[in-house]
């Protein structure tokens, strides 16, 4: 049987192909990162590669990046800007939609008081799908009251299912939108596919753990 294809979003397209046309560095800690306006008057946050931190090279960040928007879209999370994989200025990286007027919050001061409670709720969901486990305060935005994870280059590697007891709440009160991801087999066979050229196959089997975790707590019968 032919392989099930992912078809790019208009976005994708555009922000993929776009020439870049200014170039401005972000201040950042470790990764070197770019605000960049394209053509069309659209702006990215650009990622490259060879300016990731050193010491986590082998993470391959910008893959991950893309990886984490793959499975935001693909199940309509609604949490991840679109993310595609590019060369700008000879290098490549990956290249997210720079959402206008987010802002962080203060961080331990203001928590999350400001932000839908179910949104919080989604992203602890998401983020223990996507073993991740570094939500930082300068991991998300808040944009007119809805959350927005930003950074997502360090998915896919922490062991969130050692930690599910922490998660599992979350996993109940995103019972009915689980549900639905667990039962939509051609987005999960589309999404495996993908995720296949983006990071080692030892993250795609925890990963398929991890929704295996999900369905048993939601009593699913689930099989992949
Ligand atoms: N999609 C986006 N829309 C708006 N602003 C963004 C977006 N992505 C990143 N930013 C801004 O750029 C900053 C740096 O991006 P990011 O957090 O992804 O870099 P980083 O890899 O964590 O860098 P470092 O860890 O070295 O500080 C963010 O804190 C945020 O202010
Ligand atoms: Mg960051």
């Amino acid at each position: 049987m032919e392989k099930e294809q992912y078809k790019p979003r208009p976005i994708e397209k555009a922000i993929a192909n776009q020439e870049p046309v200014k170039t401005e560095r972000v201040e950042t800690k470790f990764n070197e990162v770019f605000l960049v306006d394209l053509e069309d008057g659209g702006r990215v946050i650009f990622k490259p590669f060879d300016g990731e931190d050193f010491e986590l090279k082998e993470y391959v960040q910008y893959k991950r990046e893309r990886a984490a928007y793959l499975f935001d879209t693909i199940f309509n999370w609604g949490l991840v800007p679109p993310t595609v994989i590019r060369e700008i200025n000879g290098r490549i990286g990956s290249a997210q939609v720079f959402v206008e007027d987010a802002r962080h919050t203060d961080g331990e001061n203001e928590k999350l008081g400001s932000v839908f409670e179910k949104d919080v709720s989604r992203l602890d969901a998401f983020d223990f799908l996507i073993g991740n486990d570094d939500r930082n305060p300068g991991n998300y935005l808040i944009k007119e009251g809805r959350l927005v994870a930003i950074d997502n280059g360090l998915t896919f590697q922490a062991a969130t299912e050692d930690e599910y007891p922490k998660y599992e709440r979350a996993i109940v009160e995103n019972g009915e939108f689980l549900k639905k991801l667990l039962v939509d087999k051609r987005g999960i066979e589309i999404f495996l596919n993908l995720l296949a050229e983006l990071i080692p196959q030892t993250e795609i089997d925890r990963f398929k753990k991890r929704l295996a975790m999900v369905a048993a707590t939601l009593n699913l019968e689930f099989s992949i």
